[in-house]
C-alpha cells in the first residue's frame, strides 16, 4: 500500500524495526479472534514484523509525533475474494483507545480501498461481545448484515470442548462510501 497520512496518524507498511511496538500489544491479544496471534517473545514479534512486511494488506498505525506504531489494520490483501471484496479489521495498542485513533485510521483506510484501490465492498467480521469494534464499524457507515450464532471458536473451556462465538458481519459497498463519507 501507499503511505497515507491523517491529521494525527501514519498508515504505511510493516518494516523493521517495529517488532518492541507489535509486542507491546500482540503479547496479550485482548480480542479473542486475535488470540492465535500472541507472541512470545520479540524474537517472534521480528519474525511476525517480517510476514506482515510482505503482505500488502497488513497495515501499521503509526503516531505522526512520536512514529511509534499503535496498531494495525488489515483489508486489501493479494489473497483476498473475488468479485471487489475485502474483508477488513483493526487492532489496537488498548494504551491508544479511547482517542478516535481507530476511526481516523480505518476511515482513511477505506478511502484508500474503495477510491484507489477500487473495491466494491468491504466488511468485518465482530463477536457480539465486542461492543468498541461494533461502535467502530457504525461510525464507519457500515450496515450490520448478520449475526451468525456459535459461528466461531477461538477458546476452550476446561473440559478442552470449543467455545462457540456469535458473530456479526458489517459490510458497505463502495457507492455507499463515496456518496456519504467525507473525504479524510
Ligand atoms: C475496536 C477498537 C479498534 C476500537 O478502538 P477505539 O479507540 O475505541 O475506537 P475509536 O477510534 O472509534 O475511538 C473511540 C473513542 O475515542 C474518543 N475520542 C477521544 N479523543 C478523540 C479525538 N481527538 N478524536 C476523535 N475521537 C476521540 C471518541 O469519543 C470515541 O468514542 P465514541 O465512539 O463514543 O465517539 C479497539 O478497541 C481495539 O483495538 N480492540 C481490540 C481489537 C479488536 O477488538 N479488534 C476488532 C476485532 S472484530
Amino acid at each position: 500500500m501507499r503511505i497515507i497520512e491523517t491529521e494525527r496518524l501514519i498508515l504505511r507498511p510493516f518494516r523493521k524495526g517495529d517488532a518492541a511496538d507489535l509486542f507491546a500489544y500482540l503479547n496479550a491479544p485482548t480480542a479473542t479472534c486475535f488470540l492465535e496471534l500472541k507472541l512470545a517473545d520479540l524474537a517472534a514479534a521480528e519474525t511476525e514484523v517480517e510476514k506482515r512486511a510482505r503482505d500488502a494488506g497488513s497495515v501499521a498505525i503509526c503516531l505522526k509525533q512520536t512514529g511509534q506504531v499503535i496498531g494495525d489494520l488489515f483489508g486489501g490483501g493479494e489473497d483476498e475474494e473475488d468479485d471487489g471484496t475485502t474483508s477488513v479489521g483493526w487492532n489496537l495498542n488498548p494504551r491508544f483507545s479511547g482517542k478516535g485513533y481507530a476511526f481516523e485510521a480505518a476511515r482513511a483506510l477505506f478511502d484508500h480501498l474503495f477510491r484507489d484501490m477500487g473495491f466494491r465492498r468491504l466488511y468485518a467480521y465482530v463477536e457480539d461481545h465486542n461492543t468498541s469494534s461494533q461502535r467502530l464499524c457504525e461510525k464507519l457507515g457500515m450496515r450490520r448484515e448478520g449475526l451468525f450464532i456459535e459461528f466461531i471458536s477461538f477458546t476452550r473451556d476446561a473440559a478442552g470442548d470449543p467455545i462457540y462465538e456469535n458473530t456479526m458481519q458489517y459490510a458497505i459497498l463502495r457507492r455507499e462510501w463515496i456518496s456519504a463519507a467525507p473525504k479524510p
